[in-house]
């Protein structure tokens, strides 16, 4: 069988929290990333659903950074399984390929998790501004929403592959969070 590989482009860039042989960062084009997905079992609970990232199509132009990994033989099976059950609040398991620059072979076949609008936690969009309400109020079994997304913004960063949907969207939630400071301090 031929290498295995993982694209993440959410959680999975900053909390892979699986073995791998291998991480490169890595893109994929024609896609945008947003924070469209509702999750009950991670970031939010049923019923108050927080908001995570899903890929979309977009145009030839757009490209979605991640990071690209690469399983070891022998645990392969075992990761997938878990992730198809870390994923399982909306994700499919699709394929993508996925350029990695500098790499000889060309771009990688790599197993994605991808929430497509079909699914009953999709939320779809919603002014940013909205959209950071919600997540300055959600938390789940893994944690603050807000966490979420500033470990995503800050992982693009580090990868020198900002995006714009994640930091605007930062950005409305830390003005969120100042003026509730400032509340408190009143
Ligand atoms: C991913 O990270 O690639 C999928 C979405 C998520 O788990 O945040």
């Amino acid at each position: 069988m031929s290498d295995v590989w993982v694209f993440g482009y959410g959680s999975l860039v900053w909390r892979p929290a699986f073995e791998h042989a291998e991480r490169r960062p890595g893109f994929v084009n024609g896609y945008v990333r947003r924070f469209w997905q509702g999750s009950t079992d991670h970031r939010g609970v049923p019923g108050a659903p927080g908001r995570v990232v899903t890929l979309l199509p977009g145009g030839a132009a757009d490209r979605v950074w991640g990071m690209v990994y690469r399983l070891h033989a022998e645990t392969r099976e075992a990761i997938l399984q878990a992730l198809d059950v870390r994923e399982q609040g909306g994700y499919e398991r699709l394929e993508f390929d996925v350029r990695v620059p500098d790499e000889p072979g060309g771009p990688v076949r790599a197993l994605t998790y991808v929430a497509t609008p079909d699914n009953a936690n999709y939320l779809g969009p919603a002014p940013l501004q909205q959209i950071a309400a919600q997540v300055v109020k959600s938390r789940g079994p893994s944690g603050a929403n807000v966490d979420y997304v500033l470990e995503l913004e800050r992982a693009l960063q580090g990868l020198g592959a900002e995006d714009s949907h994640v930091s605007e969207l930062a950005e409305h939630i830390r003005a969120l969070t100042a003026q509730d400071l400032e509340r408190g301090n009143e």
